[in-house]
């Protein structure tokens, strides 16, 4: 097994090195700006050296992973003597492997390991991690390395390339971050009835649960339900005119993604083109 090491003792740092651990992975090295954030990782992993630098870091291990914020990666890979044999890889969503350019100059190999989930806390990183997609850039035989970590983390893993990178971040902004942001305009909508956030959050979440298991279980486009997958302009037009006239921000987040969403229904069959052409003139109307 390689020698794994972490520059960065944050959420996704300790999870890696807690869950990577566990499954005999070697994490014998951690440094972080913070000694304390580092000594607390250090106390979670047996025989794990808190290091002062993240040059001893990279003395230490084989496979150096920078889990910093995305701004401080290329200044963090920069700042090591590299050398030939060592692997250095970060976990940003948005950048390629390019920014360990000063890293590949010194002849390590680079690669980025993407986790395709979200961490709000560490406790939370260290549960959800496990049985997640990971996003991978590397070349051979770091690739099949990465592909090994996926795998003793029960994960599965998607290759991309350099210029995917980006495109496939801002996919991930749709389904976890917007996703948020339509549950907090749904429990908005309910303030208007009187019902306290909490509460709305409450009675919401089990629709949302129930939404993600239809995903899961019956899949795209099936999974759809609502006015737009039965063509029923009636109901999409009532709801035109109540965020008109109580919601009037709304109004065209709820077109656009009501024309979004036409094709899904198109594409389960339970509406035909011309009931398709018609929900797309209700929608696209300008309303006085
Ligand atoms: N959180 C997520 O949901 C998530 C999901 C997938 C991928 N990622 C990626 O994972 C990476 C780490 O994110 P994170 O959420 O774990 O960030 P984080 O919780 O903020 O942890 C980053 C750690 O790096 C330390 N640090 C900052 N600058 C440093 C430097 N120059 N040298 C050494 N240590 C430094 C920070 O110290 P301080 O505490 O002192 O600032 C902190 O302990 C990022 O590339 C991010 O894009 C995050």
């Amino acid at each position: 097994m390689l020698k794994i090491g972490f520059v960065g003792a944050g959420t996704v740092g300790t999870a890696l090195a807690v869950r990577l651990s566990q499954k005999d992975c070697p994490v014998v090295a951690i440094s972080d700006r913070s000694i304390t954030s580092a000594q607390k990782l250090a106390k979670l992993v047996t025989n794990c050296h808190v290091c002062h630098t993240a040059q001893e870091v990279a003395d230490a291990a084989e496979l150096v992973f920078i889990t910093t914020p995305d701004d401080a990666i290329a200044g963090v890979a920069s700042g090591i003597q590299w050398h030939a044999g060592q692997s250095v890889v970060h976990c940003s969503g948005v950048h390629s492997i390019d920014i360990l350019e000063s890293a590949r100059r010194l002849e390590a190999a680079v690669g980025s390991f993407h986790p395709l989930q979200t961490f709000a806390s560490v406790n939370q990183a260290i549960d959800n991690l496990p049985g997640s997609a990971f996003a991978l850039e590397a070349e051979e035989p770091l690739l099949s390395r990465l592909k090994e970590l996926t795998s003793l983390l029960n994960g599965n893993w998607v290759e991309l390339k350099p210029r995917d990178k980006v495109l496939y971040h801002a996919a991930a902004v749709f389904a976890c971050n917007y996703l948020v942001t339509l549950v907090k305009l749904a429990v908005d909508l309910w303030q208007d009835f009187g019902v306290p956030p909490e509460e709305a959050t409450k009675s919401l979440l089990p629709l949302l649960k129930g939404t993600i298991n239809n995903i899961d279980k019956v899949g795209l486009p099936d999974c759809l339900t609502g006015p737009i997958s039965r063509g029923d302009l009636g109901t999409i037009d009532k709801h035109l005119n109540v965020l008109k006239a109580n919601n009037s921000s709304l109004l065209n987040t709820y077109k656009e993604l009501g024309l979004q969403t036409i094709p899904i229904a198109l594409a389960k069959g339970k509406i035909d083109k011309g009931k398709a052409k018609e929900l797309k003139a209700l929608l696209s109307l300008r309303r006085k």
